[in-house]
């Protein structure tokens, strides 16, 4: 085990700043790679998507249908998951909508979400944390129209700029342990990163895309900081704070003035000595799989070169930022409690922390969520241990927690909340859209290495026209046309009301090479950048779910 933070402690390498991709269509390979992150010997053995390590920030807006290419070049089966995104679940990318190596995957939805920091990861059953290690993951910025008008720093990488937190565990030859907990330290897959900003009201957009470790954020001298968003979108006012604890998978959008700073240096620092037992990063583990060199200490994320203003800076903080329209606990339909707890479980090593009393189970549909329901989900702990618990289809509104209302910065949209040992949280959610009988939304601890152990669960959102209806002889027939084609495929269905919901196209081994949910059927498929050759189409009806497959020619 090395420890970088012995070594070349001054000496600090310029932050990487992922690239972006903006506009409407997105592409996106997964590949395996190599990068060279520790400065000398060898490279480290990675996964990037469009790069070696980690992925581009996707700049999207409110109101437009994104498509995503998502290209599998992994040798194995992955899932790419848009956490915080509010879409159907059969584009949702959790352990449902596993894509085969060497398959392209093109879910798109249209954007609901309000402007704020969301990010992508796989999210392959048991295989989160070694997927997630390696690299593969990427920001998603979404923007909208309240947004847009506020006088607030959004120049990427200049004023405006993302910090991606996460820590690694290097062997001697410098490569990742597979460990909840690593010893150094990374920001943008950068160690001891260093960056220089402008001395103005300066953005920082810091996802926690740790396995495990929590971060006690703050400034070396101590300043006052600004939260303006939480996961899902702004908050009413900036919250002045010295220090917030950000969990894995939160997202916290900060501004920092260093308006006086031109020619300091400053550190911003996880001060994570603070940090009580049972908060993941507050323990010492002194020996085993958990022992780790940043355990219960104070360390750098960043440091800071303070340098010379832009034109047109900001260079004050605003007072306001939007009003918030929570939900209310007096409107819930429904109060679903959920238990999470320390337990034996036979065949299972020591204590597992299981939501429900058991692990998860792929096959089993955990709730059935009534289309637009508002719900008041109870989350009591008993664990000895904190756990971020994190849903998906919906931002909620947190209404409790252990009793008493949460803080400022937590009182907004979020979808991933810290549930402290022994104490019980409540958040209220509105399950709008997106009924579907066959794919379930996940809720589970967004610590990978529990939610591969089965700390998680899944709902099923069901309206009383989506349910699987009776075979009717007709439905799902079709005809495919022109056949061969070398362009666009049509169809042809005997059932003139008849939706599809899902197409896959195989080649004649039977693997799949395209994977096109609730696809835009009526404008054609397009086959153009298919090899010649002979391929199936492998429809699913979308009222009865059967499946019909049809063989089909490219020439
Ligand atoms: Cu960020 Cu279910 O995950
Ligand atoms: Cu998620
Ligand atoms: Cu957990």
């Amino acid at each position: 085990m090395m420890m970088f933070g012995f070594i070349t402690k001054a000496q600090y390498n310029n932050m990487a700043i992922p690239d972006t991709l903006s506009g409407t269509t997105f592409n996106l390979n997964i590949k395996d790679t190599f990068s060279q992150i520790v400065a000398s010997g060898n490279q480290t053995i990675t996964a990037g998507i469009n790069a070696k390590f980690w992925g581009p920030t996707l700049f999207i807006n409110k109101g437009d249908t994104v498509r995503m290419n998502v290209k599998n070049g992994l040798n194995d089966s992955t899932t790419l998951h848009w956490h915080g995104m509010h879409l159907p679940a059969v584009m949702d990318g959790g352990p449902h909508q596993v894509i085969p190596p060497g398959t392209l995957w093109q879910p798109y939805w249209k954007v609901q979400n309000d402007a704020a920091t969301y990010w992508y990861h796989p999210h392959l059953h048991e295989m989160t944390m070694e997927q997630i290690t390696k690299g593969i993951g990427g920001l998603i910025i979404v923007r909208d129209e309240v947004e847009s008008a506020l006088p607030l720093p959004r120049t990427y990488g200049v004023d405006d700029i993302p910090l991606v937190l996460t820590d690694r565990d290097f062997s001697a030859s410098n490569q990742f342990g597979l460990v909840p907990y690593g010893d150094s330290m990374l920001t943008n897959g950068t160690l001891r990163a260093q960056y220089n900003v402008p001395a103005q009201v300066v953005r920082f957009r810091v996802l926690n895309g740790a396995i495990e470790r929590s971060y006690n954020l703050g400034f070396s001298d101590n300043r006052t900081f600004y939260i303006i968003t939480s996961d899902g979108g702004l908050l009413d006012a900036p919250v002045a704070v010295t220090s917030y604890i950000l969990h894995a998978g939160e997202r916290v959008e900060i501004l920092v003035n260093c308006s006086a700073d031109s020619g300091k240096s400053i550190d911003l620092k996880a001060y994570n000595s603070k940090l009580i037992q049972n908060v993941a990063g507050g323990d010492l583990f002194p020996n085993g799989p958990f022992a780790n060199f940043l355990a219960r200490k104070d360390f750098n994320i960043l440091h800071i070169n303070v340098v010379a203003q832009t034109a047109k800076p900001i260079t004050t903080i605003p007072t306001v930022l939007r009003t918030i329209t929570r939900l209310l606990a007096a409107n819930a339909n429904t109060t679903r409690y959920l238990t999470i707890t320390d337990t034996i479980i036979v065949g299972v090593q020591g204590v597992a922390f299981v939501i429900n009393h058991k692990l998860f189970d792929i096959n089993y549909d955990n709730y059935d969520v009534p289309l637009n329901n508002t719900e008041i989900w109870e989350i009591k702990s008993t664990s000895n241990f904190g756990h971020p618990f994190h849903i998906h289809d919906v931002e909620f509104n947190v209404l409790s927690v252990n009793g008493t209302a949460p803080a400022a910065a937590q009182a907004g949209w979020k979808d991933v909340v810290f549930i402290p040992a022994r104490q019980t949280v409540r958040f209220i959610a509105k399950f709008d859209d997106f009924a579907d009988p066959l794919h379930p939304f996940m809720y589970h601890c967004h610590i990978s290495l529990h939610e591969d152990e089965g700390m998680m669960g899944q709902f099923i959102v069901t309206s009383a026209t989506s349910g699987l209806s009776a075979l009717s002889k007709d439905q799902g027939s079709f005809t495919l046309y022109p056949n061969p084609s070398n362009d666009k495929v049509y169809f042809n269905f005997a059932d003139p009301n008849a939706k599809v919901y899902y197409i896959t196209i195989l080649n004649l081994m039977g693997k799949a090479i395209r994977m096109l949910p609730q696809p835009e059927w009526q404008n054609g498929i397009d086959v153009s950048s298919l090899a010649n050759g002979v391929y199936f189409m492998q429809v699913t009806d979308e009222k009865t779910k059967t499946v019909i497959t049809k063989k089909f020619v490219k020439e």
